[in-house]
C-alpha cells in the first residue's frame, strides 16, 4: 500500500488544494479508532465531522447495507419506489420534535436538505426572504452558502450569492452578544432591512457546528417560535451537525422545548453513508406541485437501510443517554484543564457536542487561532484526530462516535490534555516522562 507521503504528493498533482485535507490517510477503521497508511493508530474525536454518531462500521449498520446489496442498490424513488423510503420516513415523522401530522423528504447531503427547506417555505408561503444568523453554516452549494454565516474558507470569492438573504446576530454570551441584543438584532432587521410579511423562513442551527458550538439559549429559540408565529413565518432548524442524538436528545432543539416546522438532518442519520431528509409539518412539506422536490439519488436504498440501522442503534444502545455521559466526562475533564490553562477561555456545547474556546488572554479573550492550529498538530502526533470551528478558527471541538468505549474516550481526553499542554509550552506528564 503507498505510504502518506506517497499519497499526499499524488493527491497535490491530482486533486485540487481547495479540498483541503488533514495529512491522515486511512487504511481502515472501527468503531472510535483509525488506522492510517503508515500503521499508525488514531482516536477518532471527529467521526468524520459528526457523522459517525454510531460508531466506524457498527455490525448493525453494516449487516443492513450488505443486505440490502442483495436485493437493489438503485432505482431512483421517483422511478420505482420502495417500502423502506416509505417507513424511514414514517419513523422521522414519528421522532421529530411536534404533535402534529409531519412528512419528510429523503436528499444526499446536508446541503440540499437545507435547500430543499427554504424552497418548500418558499411555496408554501409564497414568500422569498430568508433569515440565518451571524456563524451559522449551512453548506457549500451556493444558497447555503449565501446562507452561512463565516466567510472563510466558505464564502470569499464565491459570491454573487442568492439574494433575499439576511443575516441577524446569533446570541454569544462569551462574546458579549446576550439573548437580548441577538433579538434587538432582529427588531433591527426588520424594521430597517426587510418586511417579516416578506420573510419565508427564519434558519437556525440550535447548537452552531462550524460556528464555534454556540448554543442558541432557549429564550431566544421561543422567542424566534413566538415571531415566527406573529408574522407566518416558516422556523427551520437545522440538526444536520446537532440531530441523531449528538447532544442527549434525538434533536438539538428538543431540549428547548420549542418545535421548528421544518428540521433538517443528515450526517449522523446516514451512518457514514450518504443521506439527509427535511422533515416537517404535512400542510408545508405538501405545498410544492409533483416534481417539485427529489432528485436522482435522494433517499437511495443503501443509504435508506444504513440509517434503519442506525435508529435501531440509538434506540437498542440508548445513545442519548450515552451522548449526556460521554458530554460530561469531557466537560469534567476539559474543566480541569481550563482551570490550569489560561488558554481555555470557555468550555461549551450540549451532549456531546463539546468545544473549548482558544484565547491569547483570559480578559481580552483575543482569539488564538495559532495555537488553536497547534494544539490539533500535537494532538494528531500523539494520536488523536481533532477538528477546530468558530468564526475565528479558535475553537476545539469534540465529536467522538457516541459508542466510543470509556477507556478510549479516556486515552484521546489524556491525548488532548498533553496536546494543550504542548501547545502552550507547558509541561505534562507524559510530555515530560
Ligand atoms: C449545520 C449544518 N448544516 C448543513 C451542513 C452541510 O452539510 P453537507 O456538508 O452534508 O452538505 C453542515 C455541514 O457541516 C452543517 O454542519
Amino acid at each position: 500500500m503507498p505510504n502518506a507521503s506517497d499519497l499526499k504528493a499524488r493527491q497535490t498533482a491530482a486533486v485540487p488544494g481547495g479540498v483541503a485535507t488533514k495529512g491522515i490517510y486511512v487504511a481502515k477503521a472501527e468503531n472510535s479508532e483509525l488506522w492510517d497508511v503508515d500503521g499508525r493508530r488514531f482516536i477518532d474525536f471527529a467521526a468524520g465531522i459528526a457523522v459517525l454518531n454510531t460508531g466506524h462500521r457498527h455490525p448493525h449498520v453494516m449487516a443492513a447495507v450488505a443486505k440490502q446489496c442483495e436485493l437493489f442498490a438503485h432505482t431512483c424513488f421517483h422511478v420505482a419506489p420502495y417500502e423502506s423510503y416509505i417507513r424511514l420516513a414514517e419513523r422521522l415523522n414519528a421522532a421529530a420534535p411536534g404533535d402534529f401530522v409531519k412528512k419528510t423528504l429523503f436528499l444526499n447531503s446536508g446541503a440540499e436538505a437545507v435547500e430543499n427547506a427554504v424552497k418548500i417555505a418558499r411555496i408554501h408561503t409564497k414568500r422569498s426572504a430568508v433569515i440565518a444568523f451571524s456563524g451559522g453554516f449551512h453548506g457549500r452549494t451556493l444558497l447555503t452558502l449565501g446562507l452561512t454565516g463565516k466567510v472563510m474558507p466558505y464564502k470569499r470569492g464565491f459570491g454573487p450569492f442568492p439574494a433575499e438573504v439576511y443575516h441577524a446576530e446569533f446570541p454569544q454570551p462569551y462574546r458579549g452578544i446576550t439573548t437580548e441584543q441577538a433579538l434587538a438584532d432582529l427588531d433591527r432587521l426588520f424594521h430597517g432591512d426587510v418586511d417579516p410579511k416578506s420573510v419565508a423562513a427564519i434558519l437556525i442551527e440550535p447548537v452552531q457546528g462550524e460556528g464555534g458550538f454556540n448554543v442558541a439559549p432557549a429564550e431566544f429559540l421561543r422567542a424566534l417560535r413566538r415571531l415566527c408565529d406573529e408574522h407566518g413565518i416558516v422556523l427551520i432548524a437545522d440538526e444536520v451537525q446537532g440531530g441523531m442524538a449528538r447532544t442527549g436528545r434525538m434533536f438539538s432543539i428538543e431540549h428547548s422545548g420549542v418545535v421548528p416546522d421544518l428540521v433538517t438532518t443528515a450526517k449522523g442519520l446516514g451512518g457514514g453513508f450518504p443521506l439527509s431528509a427535511v422533515t416537517g409539518r404535512a400542510a408545508i412539506m405538501d405545498a410544492a406541485h409533483p416534481g417539485g422536490l427529489g432528485g436522482t439519488y435522494g433517499g437511495n436504498p443503501i443509504s435508506i437501510a444504513a440509517a434503519h440501522a442506525v435508529l435501531d442503534v440509538i434506540e437498542a444502545e440508548g445513545l442519548c443517554a450515552r451522548a449526556a455521559s460521554v458530554g460530561d466526562r469531557m466537560r469534567t475533564r476539559l474543566l480541569a484543564l481550563a482551570r490550569e490553562l489560561p488558554c481555555i477561555g470557555d468550555v461549551r456545547g450540549l451532549g456531546a457536542m463539546v468545544a473549548i474556546e482558544l484565547v491569547k488572554d483570559p480578559k481580552t479573550r483575543e482569539p488564538d487561532a495559532a495555537l488553536t492550529a497547534s494544539v490539533l498538530a500535537h494532538a494528531e502526533k500523539r494520536g488523536l484526530i481533532l477538528l477546530s470551528c468558530g468564526t475565528s478558527a479558535n475553537v476545539v471541538r469534540l465529536l467522538a462516535p457516541l459508542t466510543i468505549p470509556d477507556a478510549v474516550l479516556a486515552e484521546g481526553l489524556n491525548i488532548l490534555g498533553a496536546a494543550l499542554k504542548d501547545a502552550a509550552g507547558v509541561p505534562s506528564a507524559r510530555a515530560v516522562a
